[in-house]
């Protein structure tokens, strides 16, 4: 299936997500590959929120106890490596809780990878078996650009897309 770049979207954001969501699965239906998985969710939520400055997973690395790894991303280089507990990404991995963050300069121990992001949600990332496999994180350059729907829009995306 081509993919079609658009901005005629809903202005509504859970109907944006709801469309967005339902472009993802049909673009991957079939398609196994988690890395493939990832960086088609990443490309298409970027593309469709222009407020998202980087959009991308952290991975729990096979390699290393309780520390994440770089994945797919859209956006600024990234920093490579975070360990559990760490910043906003490391504490969505060891909480296994979104983390919706309106201010990241007052987020103790927040990791900057661009000084450009301003707020922040972490969603941890469940496979099959209900196993963290990732952290998807979106930075913006406003304040304050997350809230429960994004929260529950993405929890529901990520479920439907890796669970
Ligand atoms: N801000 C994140 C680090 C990752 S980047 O923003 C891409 C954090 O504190 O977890």
């Amino acid at each position: 299936m081509s993919y079609i770049a658009r901005d005629d979207r809903p202005a509504d954001k859970a109907e944006r997500y709801a469309e967005v969501e339902a472009e993802i699965l049909a673009v991957l239906d079939g398609e196994p590959n988690v890395t493939a998985r990832m960086a088609t969710v990443s490309s298409i939520l970027a593309d469709a929120f222009p407020a998202f400055f980087w959009t991308g997973f952290y991975v729990v690395d096979p390699a290393k106890a309780r520390e994440l790894v770089v994945g797919p991303y859209q956006g600024t280089l990234g920093c490579l490596r975070i360990a559990y507990g760490r910043g906003v990404c490391g504490a969505a991995a060891a909480t296994g809780v979104t983390q919706i963050v309106p201010d990241v300069h007052a987020f103790p121990g927040h990791i900057a990878c661009d000084s450009r992001s301003a707020s922040e949600i972490v969603v941890p990332v469940k496979g099959p078996d209900g196993e963290l496999i990732a952290v998807f994180d979106v930075d913006a350059t406003e304040k304050a650009a997350f809230d429960a729907v994004d929260a529950d829009c993405l929890e529901r995306l990520l479920g439907r897309v890796f669970g």
